[in-house]
C-alpha cells in the first residue's frame, strides 16, 4: 500500500506527507471509474481506512483548512450530497451547497459551463450531480478546478462505485474470486454501471438479474466480454441467490421512465425478504446504494449480512479520501 500510517495522537499532523501531489489524483477530475486502476484503488481504499480511523478517534482534522467545495446538485440526493459535505467539513474545509438549483441562476437559463465557471472562481473543487449523461464531463471541460461526478443521469456514479468496492473489500476481505449479483434496474441504474466496470479490474463472475426491459446495457456487456469476464443474465433472483457472495440490489429508477405504466409494471418486480435471504450463503453480503423503495423488506435490516447501512457510512470515508487526494493532501 502506498499510504503510510501517521501518528494518531495528533489529527493535525494527519496524513503524510502534508502535501502529496503525486497520488495520481491531484488536480484531476473524477468523471468515470475508467480512470482507476488496481493500484490507485488500493491507494484510495487505504486512505479511506485512515479517514475512518481518524473520524472514529478524533472526529475531524484540518487537512483541508481554507479549501472550499461547491456541491452542485441538479437532482435529488440525501447520502451523496450530505456525505460529500460532511467529508469536507470533517477535514476542516467549507462547503457552498447549491441543492436548490431552482433558486440559482440556472432557472434564469444560465448554461452549465457558465454556472461552473462562476463556482470555480469561488472554490477549489466542484461536485456535480446532473440528470444528463456526459454533464459532468461538460462541466469539467469548462472548469480549471477539479470536477467530481456525483451521478450523470443513467451514466456513471464513480464515487458510489468506489464506496461500494471499499465496502466489499471491508466486509469480505477480498476482491478477487467473488461471484457478484446485481439486481433490479440495470438499464438506468448508474451505480451498477460504474460498479461493474470497477469490479472488472478484479477476478469477478457477474450475475445480472433484471426484468427483460431493464437489462444491463449492451455496451457494458461488451466491455466484459472484451476483458474476458464471465457473466450470466437471469430474471429470477432464486436462480442466483444461493450462489453469490454479493447481492447488490437497486431501485427501479422511476425518474428515467418515459412511460409511467411501464414503471408500474416493473416497480415491485423484486422484493428481498427473509424468505429470499434464507436461501443465501451465510457469509454473503446484501448491498444497496439507497434509497430503497420496495426492493428490500425492512425485516432484513437486522440480518448481519445486510451491509447497506455500513456501505452508506463508508461513503463519507471514501469521499474524504477523494477530496484529500484531489486537493493534494492525501
Ligand atoms: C443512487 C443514485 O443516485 O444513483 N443513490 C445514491 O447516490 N446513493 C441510487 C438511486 O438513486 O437509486
Amino acid at each position: 500500500m502506498l499510504y503510510q500510517s501517521y501518528d494518531m495522537k495528533d489529527p493535525h499532523q494527519a496524513a503524510v506527507p502534508a502535501d502529496n501531489v503525486n497520488n495520481g489524483l491531484y488536480g484531476q477530475d473524477i468523471l468515470s471509474v475508467k480512470q482507476f486502476n488496481r493500484q490507485l484503488l488500493t491507494y484510495i481504499m487505504g486512505v479511506a481506512d485512515e479517514m475512518r480511523a481518524l473520524v472514529k478517534r478524533f472526529g475531524k482534522a484540518n487537512l483541508l483548512d481554507g479549501k472550499i467545495l461547491a456541491n452542485l446538485f441538479y437532482e435529488p440526493s440525501t447520502r451523496t450530497s450530505s456525505s460529500f459535505q460532511a467529508a469536507m467539513l470533517r477535514l476542516g474545509g467549507r462547503v457552498i451547497a447549491i441543492n436548490e438549483v431552482r433558486y440559482s441562476s440556472v432557472t434564469k437559463g444560465e448554461s452549465l459551463p457558465d454556472t461552473v465557471r462562476t463556482l470555480e472562481s469561488y472554490c477549489d473543487v466542484i461536485v456535480i450531480r446532473h440528470p444528463e449523461v456526459g454533464s459532468a464531463a461538460i462541466a469539467a471541460k469548462a472548469a480549471r478546478k477539479p470536477v467530481i461526478n456525483a451521478g450523470d443521469g443513467p451514466g456513471e456514479h464513480p464515487t458510489q462505485a468506489l464506496l461500494d468496492l471499499y465496502t466489499i473489500a471491508d466486509e469480505l476481505k477480498r476482491l478477487d474470486g467473488l461471484k457478484v449479483a446485481m439486481l433490479g434496474d440495470l438499464k438506468y441504474g448508474r451505480t451498477v454501471h460504474s460498479l461493474t466496470r470497477l469490479l472488472s479490474l478484479y477476478d469477478t463472475e457477474f450475475y445480472f438479474v433484471s426484468p427483460e426491459i431493464l437489462r444491463m446495457p449492451e455496451e457494458i456487456l461488451q466491455e466484459l466480454r472484451q476483458s474476458g469476464h464471465t457473466y450470466h443474465e437471469f430474471e429470477d433472483v432464486h436462480d442466483v441467490i444461493s450462489k453469490v457472495d454479493v447481492l447488490y440490489v437497486t431501485r427501479v429508477q422511476r425518474e428515467r421512465f418515459d412511460d409511467p405504466d411501464e414503471y408500474e409494471r416493473v416497480k415491485d418486480y423484486y422484493v428481498i425478504d427473509p424468505e429470499v435471504m434464507s436461501k443465501a450463503k451465510q457469509d454473503m453480503i446484501l448491498m444497496h446504494p439507497l434509497p430503497r423503495v420496495y426492493e428490500i423488506d425492512m425485516r432484513v435490516d437486522d440480518d448481519p449480512r445486510a451491509a447497506y447501512f455500513r456501505q452508506m457510512e463508508n461513503g463519507m470515508y471514501i469521499r474524504m479520501a477523494l477530496l484529500a487526494a484531489v486537493l493534494g493532501k492525501a
